[in-house]
């Protein structure tokens, strides 16, 4: 983190501590999507908690969406939305049609930017122009959209850094499955020497289903109602979206500088009901991995299906869940499973990243 002394940590242990004035920290939501519903509700839910715990008053100012946004100094409740939060915008109060988000970050004293558009790994638009204005203007941010980090991760990394601010995306990097704080933080001195995981709920929750009979586009359909797939599902069956938090991991965790065109893609598309036939007759179960391995000097990432039977530690993922193995010098081979792809762990990742902005671990 950066040297800005009126965001130093302040850490209270104890959900009890009483704490008689909490850090005020100004939030700017990009996106009211799934995820960012999800996450304005887990704001409302969690607001004393986070005070009483992190000392942290979390008040946010305005949330954006295409043709406009919600903007209010005193911090956006429910209570705000006369109807769902998000639907008929205009009833609100708080709406202001054609509000831009670089209006906003001028104008809102800077805290984090939360950008949950969808993601564009082509453009990395709108997002992309989002986080560098954000950046720009003095805002931390966190980020759950990936676009803008496939497109152009080092120069936003940079251009936090020229400006001492935190860019954090572990709700990008597979979000409540943790990845990234274990890979940098748990994980710490040892050599890593392979990475694999199961890093997309959406095919994950797929290739459960073909295993138990369901169709293909049914499959899919369910996973496009638990608001898991993406907005352009091919991005998640052809495996970009594994590829895309493979490349965060490995570029975070391994220090590397990879490119999405650095990375083989192979998605779930082209699996044969026969090849599922004979992995269930093997006793086997088929997943798509993203994978970093390392040979002959070199690092080699691939995203592909592959068949792996019951003693791989990642074989009873299931579902909409995710898992991660490293395998490691000193460590030996260390999987975390679980953080199943849904709206609200993907929020629950943004406030995640937030709290360590702001109260990093002692
Ligand atoms: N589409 C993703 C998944 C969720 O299915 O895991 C966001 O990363």
């Amino acid at each position: 983190m950066g040297s800005n002394p009126t965001l130093s940590a302040i850490l209270i242990p104890g959900a009890d501590t009483i704490i008689k004035k909490a850090r005020q920290v100004p939030l700017v939501l990009a996106g009211f999507g799934h995820v960012g519903k999800a996450f304005f509700g887990i704001l409302q839910g969690k607001d004393e908690s986070l005070r009483k715990r992190y000392g942290l008053a979390l008040k946010l100012q305005a949330i954006l969406k295409t043709d406009g946004g919600f903007i209010s100094d005193s911090g956006i409740t429910p209570e705000d939305f006369p109807d769902r939060p998000g639907q008929n915008t205009a009833r609100s109060p708080l709406w202001k049609p054609g509000q831009t988000i670089e209006s906003v970050l001028r104008t809102v004293k800077p805290g984090v930017f939360v950008e949950c558009t969808p993601s564009n790994i082509q453009t990395g638009e709108p997002g992309l122009g989002h986080l560098r204005a954000a950046l720009k203007a003095g805002w931390h941010v966190v980020t759950a959209n990936k676009g803008p980090l496939a497109v152009d991760f080092k120069g936003l990394r940079g251009l936090a850094r020229r400006n001492h601010l935190a860019l954090k995306y572990g709700a990008a990097a597979a979000a409540a499955l943790p990845t990234l704080d274990v890979g940098l933080y748990s994980l710490a001195g040892a050599e890593i020497q392979a990475i694999e995981g199961i890093l997309n709920g959406t095919t994950n929750y797929i290739l459960t289903r073909l295993g138990e009979g369901t169709a293909y586009e049914e499959a899919l359909k369910e996973a496009q109602a638990k608001g898991i797939a993406e907005h352009n599902p091919a991005l998640d069956v052809e495996g970009w979206d594994t590829a895309v938090k493979l490349l965060l991991i490995a570029n975070s965790i391994l220090g590397l500088d990879l490119t999405l065109q650095d990375i083989k893609v192979e998605g779930i598309t082209r699996i044969s009901p026969e090849l599922l036939e004979r992995t269930k007759q093997e006793g086997k179960a088929l997943k798509l991995f993203g994978r970093m391995s390392y040979a002959a000097g070199r690092w080699k990432a691939e995203v592909s299906p592959a068949a792996i039977d019951r003693s791989h530690p990642l074989f009873g993922v299931s579902g909409t869940n995710k898992g991660i193995t490293f395998l490691t010098d000193t460590m030996g081979s260390v999987t975390v499973t679980g953080g199943k792809s849904d709206p609200r762990g993907a929020a629950a990742a943004l406030l995640k990243d937030i709290i360590h902005i702001f109260a990093p671990l002692p």
